[in-house]
This record gives structure tokens, sequence and C-alpha cells, in this order.
């Protein structure tokens, strides 16, 4: 079983999905512009305060019923992968060993000129604050739009897309390539493809079986049948 997680799992730890409505301080900005290396070279101030935001967002967040359910499947079923495209590491923090992270993770942070992942930086007021090897700008190690996603990772993702027996898509629109095209991949590869999502998606129609649903309600559930024997999972 491989599975592909999106920032709606997260959306009953109280972390915003990316595309809903943006509240507070940040409802006038599309993340989608402030995710880019365009935004950072632009307002480099604005794009790391944005990031400082969502990292005090996800460190009081806590793991929900769904991040839960995914590691007692990654503790059951065997050849079980977790792709996400999420950068707030809840899947790690509920217990989830192996997670293949498409797009980075917001609690590292690196170097925009060099790309090293930089872990301590003199105290400053500057913002963002300035790597210590280089004197280049620091910026989160998350994926931006215009850039590539980490090769090894991508790789394994779609690896493990074409093989797997069951691919379960959970809390994504569907929309930012390359990581939407991994349901398509496995159904293409004769994976039974299960999408769960309260909303439609470019998935929906392609989808073997949709469970129109919230994923907090919606594993636990599954999980409960699957251990009362009512459903298989491989
Ligand atoms: P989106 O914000 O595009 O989509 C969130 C999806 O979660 C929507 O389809 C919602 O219907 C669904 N959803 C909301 N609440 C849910 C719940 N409780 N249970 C299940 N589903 C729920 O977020 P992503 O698909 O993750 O990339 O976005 C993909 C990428 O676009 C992100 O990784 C990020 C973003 O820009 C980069 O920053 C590169």
């Amino acid at each position: 079983m491989t599975v592909l997680t999106g920032s709606g799992l997260s959306a009953e730890s109280g972390v915003p999905t990316f595309r809903d409505a943006q509240t507070g301080l940040w409802a006038n900005f599309q993340p989608e512009e402030l995710a880019t290396p365009t935004a950072f070279r632009r307002n480099p101030r604005l794009v790391w305060e944005w990031y400082e935001w969502r990292r005090k967002l996800v460190a009081a967040a806590k793991p929900n019923p769904a991040h839960l359910a995914l590691v007692e499947l990654e503790q059951g079923v065997p050849r079980f992968t977790l792709v996400t495209q999420n950068v707030d590491g809840l899947h790690q923090r509920a217990g989830s060993r192996e997670v293949i992270e498409l797009h980075g993770n917001i609690n590292r942070t690196k170097c925009f000129e060099e790309d090293r992942v930089v872990t301590d930086w003199p105290d400053t007021d500057e913002v963002p604050p300035r790597c210590p090897h280089c004197g280049g700008m620091l910026r989160p190690d998350v994926v931006w739009f215009e850039e590539a996603l980490p090769e090894t990772a991508l790789t394994l993702a779609l690896e493990r897309s074409a093989d797997c027996e069951v691919f379960l898509s959970i809390g994504t629109s569907t929309v930012v390539y390359p990581a939407a095209g991994l349901p398509f991949h496995a159904r293409s590869r004769g994976a039974t493809v299960v999408e769960i999502n309260p909303s439609s998606t470019p998935l929906t129609k392609e989808a073997d079986y949709v469970i129109n649903g919230a994923a907090g309600l919606v594993l636990p559930e599954l999980l409960r049948r699957w251990r009362g024997g009512k459903c298989s999972a491989r």
C-alpha cells in the first residue's frame, strides 16, 4: 500500500491548507505568491515571516486521528509507503517511521545561496538571518514553486506508486505536479486507487473508490473495519 497525503490531513490539527482562505495577518496573501524564489528575492522579510508564522502554528499543533491511523497502518501493512507533500513533520511526530517528504520540512533551514542545510546561526535582528558560512540569506528547507523536488524522494515515490496494490490519496487537491501525478501513475500500473477528501479533485473521476469526508473521521473508521477483518489492506 502506498499513501499520498496533502495539507488536508493536517487541517484537523489546525494547520491551514494551501488553497483554503488564509486567516489573520496573512488573509491578503496567496500562498502561491509567497512560496517562490522570486517572492523571496523581492521581499525576503515577508516570506521569512510568513514561514515563521507557519512554523509556530505547526509547533503548537498536535497530530490528529488521521496521522495516528497512518502510524498503525505502517505497523500492520506489509510493503507500506507513506509519501507526503506536507512540510509540517506531523507524520513523524505522530510516530510514522518512514516518511518520504516530497516538499521538504519547514523545521529545517537552508542557505538560499549555497543550498546547504544550516542548523545554527548567530543571534541577530536581521530578517531573514544570514548563513554563518557564506553570508547569504537563510530560507526554509521547503520546495517552492519554480523549484525541483528532491530527486531521491521523487524517484522512490514513483517506484512505490508503480508497484503497490492499493494507493490512498488523502487530503490533497491533486493539482500540484509532480506529486499530483502519483495516484494516476499508480492507477496506470494497476493499483486500486482510493481518494479520501471532503471535496472533489481532478482525481475524483479517475479513482476506483472515493470517500467523501474528513480524514480524521474516515481513516480511524477504515482502520476499525480493517482490524475487524471487514476490509483488506495490502
Ligand atoms: P491544498 O490546499 O491544495 O488542498 C487541500 C485539500 O485537502 C483539499 O482538496 C481539501 O478539500 C482537502 N481537505 C480539507 N480538509 C480536509 C480533511 N479534514 N480531510 C481530508 N481532506 C481535507 O493542499 P495540497 O494538496 O497539500 O506545495 O497542496 C499541494 C501543494 O501545493 C503543497 O504541498 C504546497 C502547495 O502549494 C508547495 O509549497 C510546493
